[in-house]
């Protein structure tokens, strides 16, 4: 799968912004406030039906305007399909491929998509959910069916702690628990089995990227659950024996949905003691390895989306993480101030932007090229 073209109109500061992208690695380069993180933002809005910067759509409406779209095209086994993104001030967002309303299968139909963003660090450095959701979405990537053991585990977490306000209220007694620990302990062990299961896979990949790019003592991945339990039962028990300390604080406080991931080195967790450079290695090796275990499924390489992977990192460690990059194949699009920050020697398609422009329309944004498209 690769995605061919993106199309922007009225997205933040790209005014119309056409770009025709390569199979590879793909260099966008421009100075500060060029509009770079808004093109990675919009191609992920296309693809995803949503943006992977902010919750709220329309702080991606270009300020006077109503209305911001993002197109892409994306190639598979000789078929091109379009996704189209468009956010109005009235109505929200609203995904189209191929001309109708996106549904829950449309996401089969593009690359996954791996964001690299500053703030993503937070997935390193922040608390635990963060980590627990990334962790859920690999598995729902990976396993696509197995999304509804999630849904099944957080429904009925949410009855059970509505329950357990009721009973703390004295609306209701401790009798009704018994059903909802069963509902819970079953989808429960089903979670923290598909975690465990997608952790063994990540260690390893994620160990040979993090020392690829050689950045400090190599880190490892571990999972961390609360419980262990392997079976409905076991974690059923576990659960009635809190059960008073639940109805006390009126919450649930066993459970997988309190695990964590653990990322440490030497030991140590690098959320506390890893240097920035170190926590953004470690993110990315997070990713590569996502990357790898996907293609050892048979699953299509991930889009990556890279925005300012490059700006703490020295001429070697750039080296090292271009060739990194270049090794599994797949497609890259990787945001740099000067385009003497990505290795030359890397085969890769270069797109300069100037203040919401691309300095020269691709080929494919030419009105013959697009007549042409438009014909076949
Ligand atoms: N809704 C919006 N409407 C118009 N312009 C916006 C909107 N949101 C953000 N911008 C502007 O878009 C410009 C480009 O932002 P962007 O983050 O893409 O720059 P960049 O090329 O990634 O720069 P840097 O190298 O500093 O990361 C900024 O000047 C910002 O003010
Ligand atoms: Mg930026």
């Amino acid at each position: 799968m690769v995605v061919e073209s993106v199309s922007v109109l009225d997205f933040r500061n790209l005014a119309t912004c056409e770009v025709e992208l390569g199979p590879g690695l793909n260099l966008l380069w421009g100075p500060n406030g060029a509009g770079k993180t808004n093109l990675l933002e919009a191609t992920y809005l296309a693809l995803a039906g949503r943006s992977c910067r902010t919750r709220d759509d329309r702080e991606a409406i270009a300020f006077g305007c109503s209305l911001a779209r993002s197109e892409a095209v994306v190639e598979s086994s000789g078929r091109r399909r379009n996704f189209l993104c468009s956010v109005t001030r009235a109505e929200g967002r609203r995904q189209l491929v191929d001309g109708q309303a996106a549904g829950p299968d449309s996401a089969a139909l593009r690359p996954p998509l791996a964001v690299f963003m500053p703030d993503r660090l937070a997935l390193v450095k922040g608390p635990p959910a963060a980590r627990r959701s990334h962790l859920d979405g690999f598995c729902a990537a990976l396993w696509p069916a197995r999304a509804e053991a999630r849904r099944r585990y957080s429904r009925a977490l949410a009855q059970r702690n509505a329950l357990l306000g009721r009973i703390r209220a004295g609306s209701a007694g401790p009798g009704a628990l018994e059903a909802w620990d069963r509902e819970l302990a079953s989808a429960g062990v089903e979670l923290i089995a598909d975690r465990g299961r997608a952790l063994e896979l990540l260690a390893p990949a994620f160990e040979r990227s993090a020392s690829a790019l050689d950045l400090g003592p190599v880190p490892a991945l571990r999972y961390r659950p609360r419980s262990t339990a392997a079976e409905p039962a076991q974690l059923a028990a576990e659960l009635a024996e809190r059960r008073d300390g639940d109805v006390a604080r009126g919450y649930t406080g066993w459970g997988p949905h309190l695990d964590d991931v653990a990322l440490e080195a030497d030991g140590r967790a690098l959320r506390r003691y890893g240097s920035q450079g170190q926590q953004r290695a470690a993110l990315l090796a997070l990713l590569f390895a996502e990357r790898r275990a996907l293609l050892d499924d048979g699953r299509p390489a991930p889009l990556m989306l890279l925005d300012d992977v490059t700006s703490e990192l020295d001429a070697d460690h750039r080296r090292l993480l271009v060739e990194h990059l270049a090794d599994d194949g797949g497609q890259a699009l990787i945001t740099a101030t000067e385009p003497g920050h990505l290795p030359a020697p890397a085969p890769r398609r270069e797109i300069a932007l100037r203040g919401g422009h691309p300095l020269q329309p691709t080929p494919a944004a030419t009105p013959e090229a697009r007549a042409e498209r438009e014909a076949a």
